[in-house]
């Protein structure tokens, strides 16, 4: 290549860079002594706070809880639930280079980040939110996650998330149910969208399955203040046009939100088993997901990548290259991971008619006139 050749390139790359989405990378950042404690000792008291009612205060300052003379893993000063909490309605909290995304506001939250908030489930709705550990006790309604992916262990994540960690859950549970591998420091060997990953195919969660190469994670492009506003930019999701087949290997193959979600709830995306899937073509038994949203008809009228509706997102067969004949209908198009304030972690009020340009009526734009 010749050095004008090389320039050119170089402008063309830089050009389609700029065009883009590109992933911000979510590596913490601040003094070590915001999230970490050396011995859990200070002045002779710990330093470790834990419990219920531990969060961030309106001084960034860790409290409620209790103080906590058994030390943590990583040294941290407290556990995933507590500095993913705060007990204003802030949902991030900045602390001396630090900015911590909350999760779990103990008072209403005001701009909910992209999952939602686990304040309502807490509340004690059990419709509002995933039932998670440190948050919230076990599903008064749901003794199981509705379409249980029927070929999991029993007695597990699969199950309950509001379990504490024990061997039926690898020790993990709760927030690590779903976040099983986090990688706070480094995104660069552990590219996982939000630390979202799969076990590998293993008896047994070692630690060597957090290895890249299994291929079993979510692919996306991260907004960097987890959509706190969705005026500016937003997430990008893994989608894909699939009808999976295996259970065990779904999330390896097309790396989309909606396999992950169905790793437990395998039965409303697929696989087709029994006929008891979503079908393949409509007219649909379930609402379809992992599938191409019409550029014909009266899903002509939303193009996502103009006019982009953060309250129905959709996702992307290459998430870093948007093409609206590529977007997709995903799990996270209705409804918020954590929790929200509507039954079933809806995204909207579905009890209402709905209007047009809202909820259901973003992409069934003919359903109705009003
Ligand atoms: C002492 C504080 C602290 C603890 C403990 C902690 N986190 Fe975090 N976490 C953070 C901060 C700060 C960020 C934001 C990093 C960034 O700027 O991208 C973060 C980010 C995240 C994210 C979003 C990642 C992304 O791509 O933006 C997830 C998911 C998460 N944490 C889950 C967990 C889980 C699960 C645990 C427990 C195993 C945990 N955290 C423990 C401080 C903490
Ligand atoms: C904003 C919170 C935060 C800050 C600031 C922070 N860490 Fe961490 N660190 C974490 C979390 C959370 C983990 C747990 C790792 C995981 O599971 O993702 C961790 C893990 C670690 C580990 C264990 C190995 C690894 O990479 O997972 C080391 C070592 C470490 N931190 C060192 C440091 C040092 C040194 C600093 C200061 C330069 C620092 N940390 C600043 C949150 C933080
Ligand atoms: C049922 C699975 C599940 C559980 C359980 C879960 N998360 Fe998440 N979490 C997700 C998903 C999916 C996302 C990505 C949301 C998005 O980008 O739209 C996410 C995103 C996040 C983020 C980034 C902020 C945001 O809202 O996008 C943080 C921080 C986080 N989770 C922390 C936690 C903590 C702490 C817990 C436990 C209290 C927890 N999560 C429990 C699935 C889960
Ligand atoms: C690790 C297993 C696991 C994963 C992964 C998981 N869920 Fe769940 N889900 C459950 C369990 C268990 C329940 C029932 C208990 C509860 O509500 O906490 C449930 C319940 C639900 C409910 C009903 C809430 C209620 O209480 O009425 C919805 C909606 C839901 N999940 C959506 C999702 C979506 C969307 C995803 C992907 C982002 C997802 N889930 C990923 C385990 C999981
Ligand atoms: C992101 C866009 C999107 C949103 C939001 C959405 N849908 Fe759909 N829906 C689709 C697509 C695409 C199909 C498949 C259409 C096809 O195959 O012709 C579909 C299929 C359906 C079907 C089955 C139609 C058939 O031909 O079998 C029904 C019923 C339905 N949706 C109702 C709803 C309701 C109710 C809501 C709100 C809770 C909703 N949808 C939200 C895109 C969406
Ligand atoms: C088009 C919107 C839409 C999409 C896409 C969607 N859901 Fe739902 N989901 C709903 C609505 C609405 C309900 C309320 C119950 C109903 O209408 O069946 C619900 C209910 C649920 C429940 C609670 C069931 C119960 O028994 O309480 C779970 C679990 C769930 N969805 C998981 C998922 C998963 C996993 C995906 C992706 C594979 C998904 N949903 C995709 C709209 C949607």
């Amino acid at each position: 290549m010749s050095g004008i050749e090389r320039v050119f390139m170089v402008t063309v790359t830089l050009l389609l860079a700029l065009s883009v989405p590109s992933y911000t990378g979510a590596a913490v950042s601040g003094p070590c002594s915001n999230c970490h404690t050396m011995h859990n000792s200070q002045d002779g008291s710990p330093v470790v706070r834990d419990g219920t009612g531990v969060g961030w205060n309106d001084s960034a300052v860790l409290s409620g809880g209790s103080l906590s003379s058994t030390p943590k893993n990583r040294l941290l000063v407290t556990s995933c639930v507590g500095c993913h909490s705060s007990s204003t309605s802030q949902t991030i909290i900045s602390k001396a280079g630090s900015n911590i995304p909350i999760v779990y506001n103990t008072t209403v939250p005001v701009n909910p980040l992209a999952g939602g908030n686990f304040y309502w489930v807490a509340q004690g709705d059990d419709t509002k939110g995933h039932n998670v550990y440190g948050i919230a006790g076990a599903d008064g309604n749901l003794a199981t996650a509705p379409g249980r992916n029927p070929a999991a262990c029993s007695n597990s994540c699969h199950d309950t998330l509001a379990a504490a960690p024990s061997a039926n859950n690898y020790n993990r549970g709760g927030c690590q149910g779903c976040h099983l591998f986090t990688s706070h420091h480094d995104d660069v060997n552990y590219p996982w969208y939000r630390f979202l990953k799969g076990h590998g195919p293993g008896p047994g969660l070692t630690l060597d399955e957090s290895r890249k190469e299994l291929g079993d994670y979510v692919v996306g492009v991260e907004d960097d203040d987890w959509e706190q506003e969705t005026t500016v930019d937003h997430n990008y999701y893994k989608g894909a046009v699939a009808t999976y087949t295996n259970d065990g290997t779904s999330l390896t193959n097309y790396q989309s939100i909606t396999a992950f979600c169905s790793g437990c709830h395998s039965v409303f995306h697929g696989p087709e088993r029994n006929g008891d899937g979503m079908g393949s073509a409509s007219p649909w038994i379930r609402h379809p997901t992992d599938i191409a949203l019409p550029v014909t008809g009266e899903f002509a009228s939303y193009d996502p990548v103009t006019n982009y509706n953060a309250e129905t997102p959709v996702a992307w067969i290459n998430p870093a290259n948007p093409a609206r004949s590529e977007a997709t209908v995903m799990c996270l198009t209705c409804h918020r991971p954590h929790g929200s304030d509507q039954p079933d972690m809806l995204r909207w009020d579905y009890s209402t008619a709905g209007t047009q340009g809202t909820g259901c009526l973003t992409c069934h734009s003919s359903k109705r006139s009003n």
